[in-house]
């Protein structure tokens, strides 16, 4: 979005709203900074009725005053809802997002925040501000949902901020749209396109492998998972150079619909299965922000894209596949193929590139909901300084992980009598064998395995952030972002 800015005063801004962000334990002395006639209207007792400034609370008041006509109280809440006070910030400002969006007139919205705010806490603010100001929209559809045209936030960042903020934000929103896009529309093939325009748009390069050439490098993997589609798979590689010391390869499970295959998932499971191109959509995401954020860093965003479809090309149970590494895969399970595909994309990154650093995002099993439910991410790693840096950025980001243990007697539930490895075993531990089995294709590079079912799209049961808008999530671009900044040299 275009109209994201940080300004010194919002006074002679024409707002339609003017949101202030007030902290629970604060509250008096915070409304007293509320300027001039907006101070009085918001301080006099009946004026507040019972808003008590508690975490994502609001109250829209109508002022009577020309340049303010409409004010906006959103609660920022205490300690004792988050500790993080840039939580509960970004929470707070979303929020005033919503309210001012839920107004069909307004266009235009100042937000103030009382007290000390410093250049971190601002970005975070305004792509808070961006995020909740999302919709997906298809174009064909006649009415767009309103959407704000403009947020000023009042702050001291200037320029860097600002640019910061569009930026991260830019980069979600493209992995909001690939994700929250039809599966009839958004196959393998609408992906590439899309991916295209991104490419021409940003300036990163992208090289699209086929299915001749995939059965030329021999990934079998890739080829199984969309050997029942009438639409071929791909594997998009994605080139930021930026230059510095580091490498990293960031690999996205992009199965544009997930029927299940011939083991079909029941109509209820399929529902939301368009969304299982969502770590896909984060690499893509990835590369894109640190191409807009010119970040001095070598990144190597790999999409593997297929569809799984049940037919009579398509892969069945049992089959053993030959995969980009040498190793064979005997196929317990066809609906277990998000681990098929990304394990020939990270044996070719490994081998292809030696990056120093390899993460994988995937909504790769629903055993990690059962176990973290919505609100993390499964992090699973072969090495403690990456999954130390990623915590790192992931709570920085707000995007919580929650590392998993990868212990040796797990592997012992991959063993097949056919082949090297199986690529399920039953329900138990399943999102940790799911990781044992991608652990297989990486060697000894550093590597880290984020698994987002859980946090992919907004569900009834939560995350309740007013930044996270219906459908896709975009999760994990913001957490690479901090983790490019880590690596940066
Ligand atoms: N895409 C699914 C995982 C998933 C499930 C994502 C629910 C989001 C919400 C994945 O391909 C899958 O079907 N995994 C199976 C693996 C099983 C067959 C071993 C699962 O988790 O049930
Ligand atoms: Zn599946
Ligand atoms: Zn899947």
């Amino acid at each position: 979005m275009k109209g994201l800015r940080v300004s010194e005063s919002l006074e002679g801004e024409k707002l339609d709203v003017l949101a202030v962000v007030l902290s629970k334990d604060n509250l008096g002395e915070e409304l007293s900074k509320i300027p001039g006639e907006l101070g009085g209207i918001a301080s006099r007792p009946v004026g507040l009725g019972d808003f008590d400034a508690s975490l994502g609370s609001s109250l829209l008041l109508y002022t009577g005053s020309e340049e303010f006509p409409r004010l906006v109280l959103v609660g920022r809440g205490s300690s004792s809802d988050w500790e993080d006070s840039v939580e509960r910030l970004r929470v707070a400002v979303a929020k005033a997002v919503t309210t001012a969006r839920s107004v069909k007139k307004a266009r235009r919205l100042g937000i103030l925040v009382p007290g000390d705010t410093d250049e971190y806490a601002q970005r975070e603010a305004l792509v808070a501000a961006g995020l909740a100001n999302y919709a997906f929209h298809r174009r064909g559809r006649s009415e767009p949902p309103h959407r704000l045209e403009e947020i000023v936030l009042q702050g001291s960042g200037g320029e860097r901020v600002e640019e910061e903020a569009k930026a991260i934000v830019e980069a979600v929103y493209t992995a909001r749209d690939i994700a929250n896009a039809p599966g009839n529309e958004m196959n393998p093939e609408g992906l590439e396109k899309t991916v295209r325009r991104l490419a021409e748009k940003h300036g990163f390069s992208l090289k699209v492998y086929r299915r001749n050439e995939l059965e030329e490098m021999g990934m079998g993997g890739i080829l199984a998972v969309g050997s029942g589609s009438s639409v071929e798979p791909r594997l998009l590689v994605l080139e930021y150079d930026g230059g510095g010391s580091k490498t990293l390869a960031v690999v996205g499970k992009a199965v544009t619909f997930d029927s299940g295959g011939l083991d079909l998932k029941t109509a209820e499971q399929m529902q939301h299965m368009k969304f299982d191109k969502s770590g896909g959509a984060a690499a893509i995401g990835a590369v894109v922000a640190a191409k807009r954020l010119g970040l001095k860093l070598k990144v190597v965003g790999l999409v593997p894209a297929a569809e799984n479809m049940p037919s009579g090309s398509a892969f069945r149970p049992r089959d053993v596949l030959h995969m980009y590494n040498g190793m064979t895969v005997e196929v317990g399970n066809t609906d277990a193929e998000g681990r098929l595909l990304l394990a020939d994309a990270m044996a070719y990154a490994v081998e292809k590139y030696r990056p120093d650093y390899i993460v994988d995002l995937a909504t790769l099993t629903g055993s990690i909901v059962v176990a973290l439910g919505n609100h993390a991410a499964g992090l699973f790693s072969n090495n403690d300084e990456l999954a130390g840096m990623l915590e790192k950025a992931a709570w920085r980001a707000w995007e919580p992980v929650w590392r998993m243990p990868l212990w040796k007697p797990y592997y012992k539930q991959l063993e097949s009598s056919v082949a090297d490895t199986d690529n399920v075993d039953g329900r138990e531990a399943g999102a940790i064998t799911a990781a044992a089995f991608l652990s297989k294709f990486v060697e000894n590079t550093p590597w880290a395995h984020l698994d987002i079912a859980g946090v992919a799209w907004k569900r009834a049961h939560g995350p309740d952030k007013p930044y996270y808008t219906e459908g896709a999530t975009g999760w994990g671009v913001r957490t690479l972002v901090e983790l490019m900044k880590i690596l940066e040299s």
